[in-house]
């Protein structure tokens, strides 16, 4: 039986990948470690966390001393790596937690590998990275694999920072690597501090919605189980050493985003047209807010065949329905500080 260790599988993606794979191949062990951070969550993964190949670990990636001991034990046959600290409005107000999980925590993970490792040859350390490391374009262009790195938030550089340790661990140590970087996800399990679940949560309770600037930034939404049939593509199938670019061809302004959101939380909450969009507040713009992501994802689909499933109207309304359905969930993932530190945040224009 193959061992996988999925790290960061108690958070958004994770958990939809953790999901697939528990799911999808029985006969696989899956390890999920995960630190449990305020991002973590078990409630993520409660429909599967009684199978017979599926093991939860709490553990923290910055302590390189027990991830040797855990690849020791697990003998773990490859990696799949999430675990980071994911939000750039935090890195903005706390760099330090970024630079220690998302670069060394990678690095104690790649040496991990590179000592507890003795035939290279069946082995994959699969990273996974996002498009922000390329940095931010103007109204034209996309990204590509071989776009220089241009990081510009404390976020996107601990991210690009670690690609290029993984990159150096494949050329220096012969570390079987593979990395994709994806462009923004959304749907179900998405903890609200990124613009859309926080939006859905702030309509329902009738709270402003904050926008940053003038709302012009664009984005390229990527539904999130599409991103996780990608990534179990590429994990399969991708050849050592490969990077592929991850993205549905869906940019939105974010105020466009919104006005489409509220459209469909209106008819949801069966509230008069315009209501939800009355909400609507402009704030402080984030320091070094990057204009525009969109990503080419032409390497993937004519390589691999990946396509993602769902078209934007479509995985928008599945999402709002999956929040409205789950209440409780979200009850859960804002107790405790959470309205504090976000009705902190914003200051309006
Ligand atoms: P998330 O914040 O929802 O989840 C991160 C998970 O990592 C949490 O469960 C958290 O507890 C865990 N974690 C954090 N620090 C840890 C540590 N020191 N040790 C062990 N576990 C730790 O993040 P997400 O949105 O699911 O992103 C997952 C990965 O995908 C990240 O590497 C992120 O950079 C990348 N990514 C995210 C997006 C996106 O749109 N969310 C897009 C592209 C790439
Ligand atoms: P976010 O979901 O934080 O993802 P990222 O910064 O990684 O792209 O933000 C998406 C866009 O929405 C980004 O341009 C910032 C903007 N935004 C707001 O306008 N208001 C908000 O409350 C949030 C969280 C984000």
């Amino acid at each position: 039986m193959k061992t996988i260790l999925i790290t960061g599988g108690a958070g958004f993606i994770g958990s939809h990948v953790v999901r697939r794979f528990v799911n999808k191949y029985p006969d696989c062990k899956i390890v999920n470690l995960d630190k449990l951070t305020y991002a973590g969550n078990l409630n993520n993964l409660r429909d599967i966390e009684k199978k017979p190949n599926y093991e939860f670990v709490r553990a923290d990636i910055v302590d390189g001393a027990l991830m040797k001991e855990l690849f020791v034990k697990y003998k773990f046959d490859s990696v799949i790596h999430l675990a980071a600290e994911s939000h750039v409005d935090r890195s903005i107000s706390n760099p330090m937690e970024f630079i220690n999980t998302n670069i060394l925590g990678t690095v104690n993970l790649l040496n991990a590998a590179r000592l507890t490792w003795e035939n290279m040859a069946d082995k994959r350390f699969y990273h996974i990275s996002t498009d922000e490391v390329y940095g931010s374009l103007g109204e034209t262009g996309y990204f590509y694999e071989d776009t220089a790195y241009d990081p510009r938030s404390p976020y996107s550089a601990s991210k690009a920072s670690s690609d290029h340790l993984v990159r150096a661990y494949f050329h220096t140590y012969k570390l079987p690597v593979v990395i994709s970087n994806c462009s923004n996800n959304y749907g179900s399990f998405q903890f609200p501090e990124k613009l859309i679940p926080l939006s859905i949560h702030n309509i329902k309770n009738n709270k402003p919605i904050p926008i940053y600037g003038k709302g012009e930034n664009i984005r390229d939404w990527l539904f999130v189980e599409d991103h996780a049939s990608a990534i179990d593509l590429i994990y399969h199938t991708a050849k050592t050493g490969e990077t592929y670019n991850i993205g549905g061809h869906n940019e939105w302004t974010n105020i466009s985003l919104i006005y489409l959101l509220c459209e469909i939380m209106d008819r949801k909450l069966h509230r008069h047209a315009g209501e939800s969009a009355s909400l609507i507040t402009f704030v402080k713009d984030r320091a070094g807010h990057d204009l525009r992501y969109a990503i080419d994802s032409t390497k993937i689909q004519r390589e691999l065949g990946w396509r993602p499933s769902l078209q934007f109207g479509e995985g928008l309304e599945k999402t709002v329905d999956w929040y409205l359905a789950n209440e409780a969930w979200m009850n859960d993932v804002t107790s405790g500080d959470y309205q504090k530190y976000y009705d902190k945040q914003y200051v309006k224009r």
